[in-house]
């Protein structure tokens, strides 16, 4: 396995592998890498010839109050992680590499991106989007493996991609937790240990919304009251949102028939945290 630094560099060897009629997965990341991104990296070991992780912190996607300088970094234990899985190159640019002084383009939406997690982090899509069209640029994969995890990113890359036209195949993954249910995060490592025992709360309450609904209840506002009302119990949480919308449109959804997505963000003091459920009709 390789750690490559220079795009010119990654260009070349993808070029070669393309000559060789080799088909090429992606898994782009920000490193601390745990065991959700390694389903996504088996996932396209298995399903590719070659394999690229990206491992870059990108700064255009934290807005001026969040946690870019804190976010948790280590390169040495992203490539023992890699290396086992098989991944042949990790793509590790320097910020300026990426962003030049004279950068200036972006990629945004209009849809998708205004809800959920826009609502508190208004540049954040923008910037997941404009570092994703570049990496795909430089990597051109035929596949790219993105978790469920982050449903609302997973629903704007795949309509970012069919807007513009990347020919790549997006494959969503589902969500790898802890034993006790706590999705996994490379930000589950700001809590404290009584922060880490109280979020289990998460997972139990949309497990709740979930059964509501597989029971027969229709009514939105009431599953999203129970898992408001179970989270509330727990001391330190402040709700961000639980919300239930349409998948993959994340519309406003008046009743839980049909396609769903259940998902909400929590506060654990200043740590944000995420998770969600999908029924998919
Ligand atoms: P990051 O948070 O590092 O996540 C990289 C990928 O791993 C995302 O597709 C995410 O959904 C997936 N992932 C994280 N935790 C997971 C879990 N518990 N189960 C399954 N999949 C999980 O998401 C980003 O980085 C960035 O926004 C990025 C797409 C790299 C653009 O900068």
């Amino acid at each position: 396995m390789e750690i490559i630094e220079r795009i010119e560099e990654l260009r070349s060897q993808i070029k070669t592998w393309k000559k060789e009629g080799k088909t090429i997965g992606f898994v782009p990341t920000m490193g601390y890498l745990h065991e959700g991104h390694k389903s996504l990296i088996d996932r396209a070991v298995k399903e590719n010839d070659k394999v690229v992780v990206s491992d870059f912190v990108n700064p255009m996607q934290f807005g001026p109050k969040e946690d870019l300088a804190t976010y948790p970094r280590d390169l040495d234990m992203d490539a023992k992680l890699c290396e086992e899985a098989g991944v042949d190159i990790i793509f590790y640019p320097a910020a300026e590499t990426m962003y030049k002084d004279s950068f200036s383009s972006f990629v945004d939406m209009n849809t998708l991106t205004k809800g959920l997690c826009g609502k508190t982090r208004p540049i954040h899509f923008r910037g997941v989007c404009t570092v994703l069209a570049k990496l795909f640029n430089i990597v051109t994969p035929d596949r790219a493996y993105f978790g469920q995890k982050d449903a609302q990113q997973l629903a704007v890359v795949k309509h970012m991609v069919e807007d513009l036209n990347f020919d790549i195949e997006i494959i969503g993954c589902p969500i790898i937790r802890e034993e006790d249910g706590l999705a996994k995060s490379s930000r589950n490592t700001y809590l404290s240990k009584e922060q880490r025992e109280s979020a289990v709360v998460l997972s139990k309450a949309l497990k709740m919304g979930k059964e509501m609904i597989e029971a027969g209840e229709v009514n939105p506002q009431k599953v999203i009251s129970t898992i408001e009302e179970e989270i509330k119990k727990v001391q330190g949480t402040k709700i961000d949102y639980v919300e239930i919308v349409t998948w993959p449109y994340l519309e406003t959804a008046t009743t839980t028939k049909g396609s769903i997505l259940c998902a909400l963000a929590v506060y654990f003091d200043k740590v944000r945290l995420i998770d969600n459920f999908i029924i998919e009709e």
